[in-house]
């Protein structure tokens, strides 16, 4: 088949390289002239593991086309994805204005019956809104568009193995023609189908991350009390996880969750209830419980440092920066807020920054910031460790080298990944989250 995808980030353009590779003609349309040259040389300008290999493959084959231009794509495409970002309003609200400017561009470029599709995460109604700015706006007879609601499920880091091999493909449509072409699509790849209405499938893209971000904030909750009960987090959680109805999957306790979907969608579905008069508060005590998250790290920290007003002379060593392990996003990522707590509670502190891919914060660049090049450089003379993002060499640091190199051997371990009776054994004072 033929299809474009409008947008080229995480979502959009391992979406279009995947499909490019199972042999469909894919058009990507972005709106930056100097993105769409790189993406067109084969610089994927976001990093998702493979992609960059995947994408010079189909590069090569003539498969995968960048543009600026909607008349060069829709006109030839049987399906449209929408992938373009919905970032949060100040209100927490989704903001729509990517999608519903799309959506007018495509309707200006339909010639013959394609299916649009909505990959974007958006509230309820909002294909709906897709539809009616196509018919009026752009003008275009009922009979040529369908439209559907594809929510779209993968994870960055694993993203094309997501893409090839999701749990489901959820295809929400009301008109038989999309729904067929949809399911014929989607044939090479695995994932039960979940065929449903419109507004089922905007649902379940927003009650899946909330009750992804519930599971950690849970977790994080019963961490919180472990630590004063003298429990083990990870002891907990396992002996819960092994009840078939709960599952151990996703109880992850430690920075809380960040990135670009958990946030902003547990505030849009609190916002979604808002609207229709309904109440959240589950979800608004999940992101207050993720918050503190945070707070508690930052304060575990600030507790192993020597007393100090100013913390002048004093090196913290923070390892990962991403909001989660092979991945270069840095949107909502724990490492910022922690960063930003560490220097307002002591603005003469030395962070020494190290992360495998990201090598420059997305925020003012702040005084004694020092970005390193290795796990090692980065511990080098720091009072305390801390491991924010599992990356997976963090899993592999030769702690004894660690050990030599920092002041004292101090480890806040902030996601749980080291045995703490082993890590002890090698002279370290030891910091986990729920498990003292
Ligand atoms: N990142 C994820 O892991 C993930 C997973 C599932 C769903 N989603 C959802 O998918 C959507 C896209 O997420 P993402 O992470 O890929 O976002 P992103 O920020 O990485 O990419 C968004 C893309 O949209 C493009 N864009 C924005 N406005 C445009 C416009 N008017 N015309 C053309 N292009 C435009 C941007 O240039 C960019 O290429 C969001 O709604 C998100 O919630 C994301």
């Amino acid at each position: 088949m033929t299809l474009t995808i409008v947008g080229h980030g995480y979502v959009g353009l391992v979406t279009a390289v995947v499909f490019a590779d199972l042999g469909n003609t894919v058009y990507v349309i972005g709106r930056t002239a100097d993105k769409i040259k790189r993406l067109a040389r084969g610089d994927p300008i976001i990093y998702e593991p493979g992609l960059a290999e995947m994408l010079k493959r189909n590069l090569d084959a003539g498969r995968i086309h960048f543009t600026l231009h909607y008349n060069e794509a829709i006109p030839k495409s049987d399906i449209v994805f929408i992938a373009v970002g919905t970032p949060p309003k100040n209100n927490g609200e989704a903001d729509l204005s990517s999608v519903l400017n799309v959506a007018e561009m495509i309707g200006k470029h339909i010639r013959k019956y394609i299916v649009v599709a909505c990959k974007s995460t958006v509230p309820v109604g909002t294909n709906r809104k897709i539809k009616q700015i196509i018919s009026d706006k752009a003008k275009v007879p009922s009979t040529k568009f369908s439209i559907a609601s594809c929510p779209e499920f993968l994870r960055e880091g694993t993203g094309i193995s997501d893409t090839l091999e999701p749990d489901r493909v959820v295809i929400g449509t009301e008109e038989a023609r999309a729904r067929k072409l949809l399911v014929e699509f989607h044939k090479p790849i695995g994932g039960v189908r979940v065929l449903t209405g419109i507004e089922s499938a905007e649902m379940i893209k927003y009650a899946s991350n909330s009750l992804l971000a519930t599971k950690i904030s849970f977790a994080n909750m019963i961490a919180q009390l472990c630590d004063k009960v003298g429990a083990d987090i990870e002891e907990v959680l396992n002996g819960v996880g092994l009840d078939n109805r709960i599952g151990r999957r996703f109880l992850y306790p430690g920075a809380g969750y960040g990135g670009s979907c958990f946030p902003k969608d547990v505030k849009a579905l609190i916002k979604i209830g808002e609207n229709y008069g309904e109440n959240m508060d589950l979800l608004t005590a999940v992101e207050r419980i993720n918050d503190r998250a945070i707070k508690h790290l930052t304060e575990k920290i600030l507790a192993r440092l020597p007393k100090s007003q100013t913390g002048e002379g004093q090196t913290v060593a923070l390892l990962g920066l991403s909001f989660k392990p092979d991945t270069d996003d840095m949107r909502e990522a724990p490492s910022l807020k922690i960063i930003e707590r560490l220097k307002r509670a002591r603005t003469k502190l030395t962070v020494q920054v190290y992360d495998p891919i990201v090598k420059q914060l997305p925020i003012k660049e702040l005084k004694n910031m020092i970005y390193s090049e290795n796990s090692y450089q980065a511990v080098t003379g720091a009072d305390v460790a801390v491991i924010i993002t599992e990356w997976n060499e963090f899993l592999h640091l030769d702690l004894v080298k660690v050990a030599k190199l920092m002041k004292k051997p101090v480890l806040v371990d902030g996601r749980n990944i080291y045995d703490p009776e082993k890590v002890k054994q090698l002279g370290f004072s030891y910091v986990g989250v729920g498990r003292i």
